[in-house]
């Protein structure tokens, strides 16, 4: 072979070669995104609670003071799940608490916490998701209180509640606890639950994990170290449950439902 040609030739493998492992960042990591669900616990809300329920078909009931919402079916499922779905559907759902006709989603899906999630890991998220087996499971209505159910009434509720965008290092903070950080505020949704909320459901982000309330209205505790002193024991007992290594197994619901099963 010329050798010019032979060196075209190489260029031409290398570049090829390039585009795949591009590619293959680009798609996201199917295992990391399994690790990134259980630390979000995404398991719970969008599956059924019953036995043999199908993981990720929807169906969980959430109770709450504005209706009981129904996760829904997240499996790449054309018709009764997300399978039409493009990668960018899902980040603006998350990111944006978007769907993809553009209106919102109610803040009862964690979005004003996952919001903070970051780009690659939302990828690794998404890839995780499509490669689960498309479930044909249909989807409920949720059961709102009457003007709850509007979606356009979530817009007023963002101005003032929501604040998209991902996480970013607090300055300060080592690496160690700023990925715990990460992991609280973003993926782990512990603000969801442990900071209290106002009349409007907001919550009240001076008192940041001050200690609310879940879903079902049961009291949660002061995860501030002036809360987690008086607990101590007893907190880092769950807390050892709660993150089991080394994907550790963070369910929604959190504690109390750790505790249960
Ligand atoms: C606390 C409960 C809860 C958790 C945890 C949760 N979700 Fe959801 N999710 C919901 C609810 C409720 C909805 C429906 C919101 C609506 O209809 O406005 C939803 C909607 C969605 C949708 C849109 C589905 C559609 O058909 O439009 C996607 C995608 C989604 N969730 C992905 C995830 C992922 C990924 C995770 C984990 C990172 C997760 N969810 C964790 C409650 C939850
Ligand atoms: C969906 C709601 C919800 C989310 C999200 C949540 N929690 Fe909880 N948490 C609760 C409830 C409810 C309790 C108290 C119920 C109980 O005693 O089991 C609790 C209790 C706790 C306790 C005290 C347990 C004890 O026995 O003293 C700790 C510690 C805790 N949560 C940490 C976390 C952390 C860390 C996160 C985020 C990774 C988190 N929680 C996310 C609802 C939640």
């Amino acid at each position: 072979m010329h050798p010019k040609a032979k060196s075209l030739g190489q260029g031409a493998l290398t570049v090829a070669l390039c585009a795949t492992l591009v590619n293959a960042f680009a798609e996201g990591d199917v295992k990391r995104g399994e690790y990134l669900a259980k630390a979000a616990g995404c398991v719970g809300c969008h599956t059924e609670e019953k036995k043999d329920a199908v993981p990720f078909a929807g169906g969980r009931a959430l109770k709450t003071p504005f209706g009981t919402f129904y996760g829904p079916n997240i499996t790449p499922h054309p018709q009764a799940g997300i399978g039409r779905w493009t990668e960018a559907d899902f980040m603006r759902a998350m990111r944006e608490g978007k769907r993809p006709d553009g209106r919102n989603y109610f803040p009862a899906f964690p979005y004003p916490s996952f919001t903070n999630i970051t780009d690659r890991d939302l990828r690794d998220l998404w890839a995780y998701l499509r490669a689960l087996p498309p479930n044909a499971r249909a989807n409920q209505e949720h059961d709102l209180w009457f003007i709850f159910g509007w979606r356009f009434l979530v817009t007023f509720w963002k101005w003032f509640f929501f604040t998209p965008g991902p996480f970013t290092n607090i300055q300060g903070l080592t690496d160690i606890a700023n990925r715990g950080a990460y992991l609280v505020q973003a993926l782990g949704h512990c603000g969801e639950c442990h900071t209290p909320r106002n009349f409007l459901g907001g919550p009240r982000s001076s008192r940041f994990l001050a200690g609310g309330k879940g879903p079902d209205g049961k009291g949660t505790p002061n995860l501030t170290p002036t809360g987690l002193k008086k607990r101590r024991p007893a907190a880092q007992r769950t807390c050892a449950g709660l993150f089991k290594a080394p994907t550790f197994g963070f369910r929604a619901g959190c504690c109390n439902r750790s505790r249960r099963r």
